[in-house]
């Protein structure tokens, strides 16, 4: 057990603090107020190879461990979430899903691109009728001589407006599957978005929060990708669509004890600074109890995702210890931001500080890549299948 990090996540910690204090902080509130996201940013994280993460350098990737990679989701999601979610989907569920899925050609087509940032991803798996059960999707893979044939609708679709690739999740309804396991007709494409049949366009005025972050409904009609465009195997996309989701939720998650620590140090500020009843709010019990519970409450979110890094730094199972991670830091970053409103009192309601920002964006991390219902679902399944194994490991007559 060692708490101390690495000199390289020390690195990594301090890239990206500087350049989240330097760079996203000061834009994040017109941005939110514009509700544009700040795409120059997007290459200058490639510069300074925060978007590669932990690919291989092979690939053109920065070869970070996870742990660094969770930092520098951390140091931007204290910034704006925007930013930060930007990268849980371009980096988290569409490189490192490359990186883990794709053939040669593959990574040496996209990932190099990916990593500095001159191609943008998104990932395009929920639909209209399919959110929480990914399942369910009905956009359709044709094959045909050469290829498939892609038909369907997506939405909420980050990145969507900007991106050059898209990680496109069909039905084959030719591949045969029981008529309980219909998701393994699901296949995974990699789709550049100037393909003819590729149509896109913005979600607008509908966000409480990640307002700067760019939204698209997709739509594809008759869009033609040749078979190499398949990632992995045919009928394999529905397990590759939630390997990706466990290292997307890694980066909600870490952005999540970002976010709650920016609220926190926000609140303390306000706290040792503002005087009501002739001394330092800070000094009432019934502050110093919210500031003790908002500390203990994201020191624990910090561990959870710090200990679902490890495990995938040391090639272990990790979904349990994600989903875990990403229940517990999204509802501490609300509970966080909900408190620092309240300390802030009419200042952190009418947006004089970015806590209004941040409540709006934690709202949303609790929702997007799978609600906290959705995790505690993982979680759960996950805890009785471990329980199961033990049982048999420790009497395998099962008596
Ligand atoms: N890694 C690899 N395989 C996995 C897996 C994982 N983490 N989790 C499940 N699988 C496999 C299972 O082993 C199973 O395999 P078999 O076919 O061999 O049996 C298969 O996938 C199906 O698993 P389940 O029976 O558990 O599937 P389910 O239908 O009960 O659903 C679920 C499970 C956890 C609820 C899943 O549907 C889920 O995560 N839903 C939430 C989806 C979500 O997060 N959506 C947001 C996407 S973000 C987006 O689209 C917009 C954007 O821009 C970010």
């Amino acid at each position: 057990m060692n708490f101390r990090p690495s000199p390289q996540q020390d690195h990594w910690r301090a890239v990206a603090t500087a350049f989240a204090r330097d760079e996203v902080m000061p834009r994040a509130r017109q941005a939110d107020a514009d509700r544009v996201f700040p795409i120059d940013l997007v290459k200058r994280m490639g510069q300074l190879g925060l978007l590669a993460g932990p690919v291989d350098p092979r690939w053109g990737g920065s070869g970070m461990d996870h742990l660094s990679f969770a930092m520098v989701y951390e140091a931007l999601g204290y910034a704006d979430a925007a930013v930060r979610g930007f990268l849980s989907v371009h980096g988290g569920l569409v490189s490192q899903c490359i990186a883990e899925h794709g053939t040669e050609d593959q990574k040496s087509n996209w990932l190099p691109r990916l990593s500095t940032g001159e191609v943008i991803g998104c990932y395009c798996l929920t639909e209209p009728g399919a959110g929480s059960d990914a399942g369910a999707i009905v956009s359709e893979a044709r094959a045909v001589d050469g290829g498939y044939v892609l038909s369907g609708d997506k939405v909420w679709i980050t990145n969507g407006n900007i991106a050059h690739l898209a990680l496109v999740f069909a039905r084959d309804p030719a591949i045969a599957a029981p008529s309980d396991r219909l998701h393994r007709q699901i296949c995974a494409f990699l789709v550049p978005t100037a393909s003819a049949g590729f149509h896109r366009e913005r979600m607008t005025d509908l966000e409480l929060g990640h307002r700067a972050a760019d939204h698209a409904l997709i739509r594809f009609q008759d869009l033609r990708v040749p078979n190499d465009a398949m990632l992995g195997a045919a009928g394999e996309g529905f397990k590759i669509a939630m390997s990706a989701l466990d290292h997307g939720r890694l980066g909600v998650a870490a952005g999540a004890v970002g976010l709650g620590q920016a609220c926190l140090d926000q609140a303390l500020d306000f706290a040792a600074d503002r005087r009501a009843f002739g001394r330092n709010i800070g000094e009432f019990q019934m502050i110093q109890a919210a500031l003790a519970d908002m500390a203990t409450d994201l020191e624990a979110a910090r561990h959870l995702v710090q200990r679902a890094a490890w495990n995938k730094d040391q090639g272990l199972p990790s979904t349990r210890e994600t989903s875990m991670a990403k229940l517990h830091a999204t509802e501490a970053a609300l509970r966080a931001a909900d408190q620092a409103v309240l300390i802030l009192g009419g200042r952190g309601y009418a947006n004089a500080y970015p806590v209004e920002r941040h409540w709006r964006d934690a709202k949303g991390l609790q929702i997007y890549e799978g609600t906290s219902h959705i995790q505690r679902i993982v979680v759960a399944r996950e805890t009785q299948r471990q329980r199961a194994a033990q049982r048999v490991a420790e009497d395998p007559t099962g008596r």
